[in-house]
């Protein structure tokens, strides 16, 4: 598909998977692009990890739920609310043929000695991350496969590192879910117009 048209054609897939095998080299054939997105200072600071393990899967998914129960009893929502929701994450994470965990290998940060650089170092390598998944989501819809982009791992972030013994030096930032769409066509969300998000510095949005 040409390039653009992907890039307007890539949806957010949150509905059911089709019961088909993925072959394992393709998820390695679209991480292996995903390293060629920009990173600050060519740090490559992105980690993924393809959660194999359908018994470690599950067992982390009721932690990381246990902890959404809790959050959203604080929040106030009623039980209806949180048994839906906890529901839909359960599909969401154990139904996908392919969950892939991302984070920020923190050693591959520059360190300075104050707080603030520190935190800028930090958000580059957010935002580094972020753009080696945005090439990685691309990547697999060039293979025919759909994808999504959840951010529940950094709100469970110490249960993740538990459970995956991960090393105080990952930061889990996002879940990726992969599979072979059942539905073919999505809607798309709406979107901004241009006049929204683009200003030239003749025409500020100054009031
Ligand atoms: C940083 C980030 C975090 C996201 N987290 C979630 C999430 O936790 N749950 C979810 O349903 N979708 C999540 N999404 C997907 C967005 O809902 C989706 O990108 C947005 O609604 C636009 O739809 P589209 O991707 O089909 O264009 C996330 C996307 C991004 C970029």
């Amino acid at each position: 598909m040409d390039l653009l048209e992907s890039l307007k054609k890539r949806r957010s897939y949150k509905f059911p998977f089709e019961k088909k095998q993925i072959d394992p080299k393709i998820i390695e054939k679209c991480i292996n692009i995903s390293k060629w997105a920009p990173s600050a200072h060519n740090s490559q600071p992105w980690r993924y990890i393809v959660l194999q393990n359908m018994d470690l899967r599950t067992k982390l998914i009721n932690r990381m739920n246990n902890k959404l129960r809790k959050d959203l009893r604080n929040d106030g929502k009623s039980e209806e609310f949180i048994e839906n929701k906890i529901k839909t994450t359960k599909t969401q994470f154990l139904q996908a043929p392919i969950l892939i965990l991302a984070g920020i290998d923190l050693k591959a940060l520059k360190d300075y000695q104050d707080s603030e650089r520190k935190h800028n170092e930090f958000v580059l390598g957010v935002l580094s991350v972020a753009s080696s998944i945005t090439y990685l989501l691309i990547s697999l819809q060039e293979h025919g496969l759909v994808s999504c982009w959840y951010s529940a791992p950094l709100f469970a972030r110490e249960i993740v590192s538990e459970m995956l013994k991960l090393p105080g030096t990952y930061y889990p930032l996002a879940f990726i879910t992969v599979g072979y769409p059942s539905i073919k066509e999505i809607t798309p969300p709406k979107h901004q117009k241009l006049d929204t998000f683009l200003f030239y510095n003749s025409n500020l949005p100054i009031t």
